[in-house]
């Protein structure tokens, strides 16, 4: 046991340094596939001796169980607010004040990047992560720590021998401009809500009440101070603490300068300004702040705002262009939306070619024609609104259109309804493909190499007409296609292969039925544990499920009275796309087993491995003295070879499928 123990820490310290050097550090020293390996190992050996799992375990990231309300919690030492100005005349400003208020030289400043995150405490006792909330209101935050832990930038257990014995970590979780503008595509592409900036992605996502939500969102975050601590722990200046947060394995952020006086803190204001742009996550300012720390005790607080720092903002612009014309497109459930086309113009810091205007109603408010100046604004948001018309065009007003821009039938309005919708469904091309580009994304299927090019044009070439018909692609039909060579094609077979094992929430959520995302997946999985529940439940058993409003149950009740719905459904599970059953009473035979996979097998490996999970069984990447079974296929090497070195049992194919058609 005790040796088992020692593995496991030694396993788990692996994971760390790897987790660290790749996500923290933004160097990996490892591939993928070999972290994953390791990982799957710790998997195995943690299923079978569960008390043996420590809440440091990398394994412990995900798995929080979903949380009905946030507790509120009181923050050890308060999270303060920041003083802030526009002009580097008031950094001076607040220099002077500084300087007279101590009678002495403030001596060196610090600074840094205001990061236009969110803001959380993190709460580390012995090294181990123990809490994390939000800022809240400063004194008392929201407790969010099984979200935050499955940031994999936050470390769960801080590295070094000069740890406090506990130590409130403060900093910014955000999530990448680029991150943030994949995810709105997708969201666009799918007619599901659009977050406004980066800023409001993570704080939707950090805020979501179950944890494997979070973990989906790519958020990462920069830690910028120590709040309260034990008394055990000391430094000197603002920067040292920043030293010992990256010694503990915490990401800070690179630019973070020391800087002599208030001249030399104007021109970081001023070069970060220029950098602003090409910078990949989102800033608003400056921080300027006092790096001496006994020299912070002695300015103190004024309020709730320290007199040691100061927030510089960068002023946020707004811009004037003009309108070209407004476009109508049709997103994947119909729904017909106007966007602006504008005169390319810079804003903030992106050259802007499109506005969003939401609906007619907006469009006729705004009183807009083509030809009219418009002033557009973009704080912090990346999808830039028009705030308002400046000069009205002579162009054309720009009213609704009456028919679908896609496919020509008449748009229908419902009644309480400021969105126009196509009805034509799966005749109508630019739902199919909208569709089949959702279908295809990563909350549904993950089909990877299926972006919209390649949607595009499987469509265009008629190689599928509907989501179930890509499990029907060949070999022979796609190296047809242009620029597609044979290993293109079969990676892309390969792709989805692999999509065919998934999950029921996002099997649900594939399915593209109106209103209905992940979360709403996720219950409907829960309450309609079989397709076939799910298909004929009823809209009264559907409004007795929480968190199940009237236009959704009317909505799923619509989508499943339509025979094409339902066999598509029906089709892509007899084409092979499958799920663990753990939704059902599973038959937990094989609980306690750990397997291996070795060799090519007829079935693929997904399905193999749902198909041992879903029995109870763990499935690891190597063998070791835990492995207690091996399903070797063909061509088997050296898993085999050590499986039987170890005296494992081992199936063949035959073997397994009696297993597995015993029930
Ligand atoms: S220091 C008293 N440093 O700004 C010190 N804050 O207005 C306050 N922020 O909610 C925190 N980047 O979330 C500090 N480099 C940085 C920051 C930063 C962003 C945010 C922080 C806080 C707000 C304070």
């Amino acid at each position: 046991m005790l040796q088992l123990i020692k593995d496991l820490e030694k396993i788990r310290e692996t994971l760390r340094y790897h987790a660290h050097r790749y996500y923290v550090l933004d160097d990996p020293e490892v591939s993928d596939a070999d972290y994953d390996a390791l990982y799957d190992r710790l998997l195995a050996i943690e299923g079978e001796n569960p008390e043996l799992i420590t809440p440091d375990s990398p394994s412990q990231r995900v798995g929080g169980a979903p949380i009905d309300a946030f507790q509120s919690i009181e923050h050890r030492a308060p999270m303060l607010s920041l003083g802030k100005c526009t002009t580097v005349d008031e950094i001076d400003a607040w220099l002077r004040r500084c300087q007279s208020e101590l009678d002495r030289d403030v001596g060196h400043l610090i600074c840094e990047p205001k990061f236009d995150g969110v803001a959380v405490n993190l709460l580390y006792e012995n090294g181990i992560l123990t809490q994390a909330t939000t800022r809240g209101d400063g004194t008392y935050g929201e407790l969010i720590t099984a979200n935050v832990k499955t940031i994999n930038a936050v470390p769960l257990k801080l590295m070094g021998d000069n740890v406090p014995a506990w130590v409130e970590i403060r900093g910014e979780v955000y999530i990448t401009i680029e991150d943030f503008e994949a995810y709105n595509r997708d969201a666009a592409a799918t007619g599901e809500k659009l977050f406004v900036s980066p800023r409001n992605s993570a704080a939707g996502s950090l805020r979501q009440k179950d944890p494997s939500m979070t973990a989906k969102r790519p958020l990462s975050i920069f830690c910028y101070s120590i709040g309260a601590h034990s008394d055990d722990y000391q430094a000197l200046t603002h920067l040292d603490a920043i030293m010992d947060l990256r010694n503990w394995g915490c990401r800070v952020n690179e630019r973070v300068a020391r800087c002599a006086d208030g001249n030399a803190c104007n021109d970081y204001i001023e070069q970060l300004g220029q950098a602003r742009d090409s910078l990949p996550y989102e800033i608003d300012g400056v921080v300027v702040k006092v790096d001496d720390l006994a020299t912070q005790r002695d300015l103190g607080f004024y309020i709730r705002q320290p007199r040691w720092a100061i927030a510089f903002k960068y002023p946020s612009v707004d811009a004037s262009t003009t309108l070209l014309d407004v476009e109508y497109q049709v997103g994947r459930t119909g729904a017909v939306t106007p966007v602006a086309r504008l005169d390319p113009v810079r804003v903030d810091r992106v050259t802007v070619s499109n506005a969003t205007l939401h609906n007619q109603d907006e469009i006729d408010r705004l009183g807009i024609r083509s030809g009219s100046t418009v002033l557009i604004h973009r704080a912090g948001d990346v999808i830039p609104k028009i705030v308002k018309v400046l000069k009205v065009g002579d162009g054309a007003e720009i009213s609704a259109p009456r028919t679908c821009p896609s496919c020509g039938t008449e748009l229908t309005r419902g009644e309480d309804e400021a969105i126009l919708r196509c009805p034509a469904q799966l005749s109508c091309p630019a739902q199919v493909q909208n569709a089949v580009i959702y279908f295809c994304s990563r909350e549904c299927l993950d089909i990877k190499g299926m972006g919209v090019q390649r949607v595009e044009q499987l469509l265009n070439e008629g190689l599928i007409k509907r989501n179930s018909d890509i499990f029907t692609l060949t070999k022979e039909l796609l190296v047809k296609l242009e620029r597609m060579g044979e290993k293109s094609a079969q990676s892309l077979l390969d792709a989805i292969e692999d999509a065919k094992a998934t999950t029921y929430p996002r099997f649900i959520n594939s399915l593209g039925i109106r209103n209905i995302g992940e979360d709403t997946s996720s219950i409907l999985a829960d309450q309609f544990p079989t397709l076939e529940e799910l298909i004929n439940a009823d809209y009264e058993s559907l409004l007795e499920v929480d968190n199940i409003a009237e236009t959704i149950a009317r909505n799923v009740v619509d989508f499943f009275a339509i025979d094409a719905n339902r066999d598509e459904a029906r089709r892509l599970v007899e084409l092979g796309v499958h799920w663990p059953t753990t939704n059902v009473p599973v038959d937990t035979d094989l609980d306690g087993q750990i397997w291996v996979l070795t060799g090519k097998t007829s079935r693929p490996r997904t399905e193999v491995k749902s198909l041992l999970v879903a029995r109870g069984a763990k499935v690891s990447g190597s063998v070791s003295k835990n492995t207690t079974h091996v399903f070797a296929g063909e061509n088997a090497g050296s898993k085999l070879d050590k499986a039987q070195e170890l005296g494992i049992r081992i199936l063949d194919e035959t073997e397994f499928d009696a297993l597995i058609e015993r029930k």
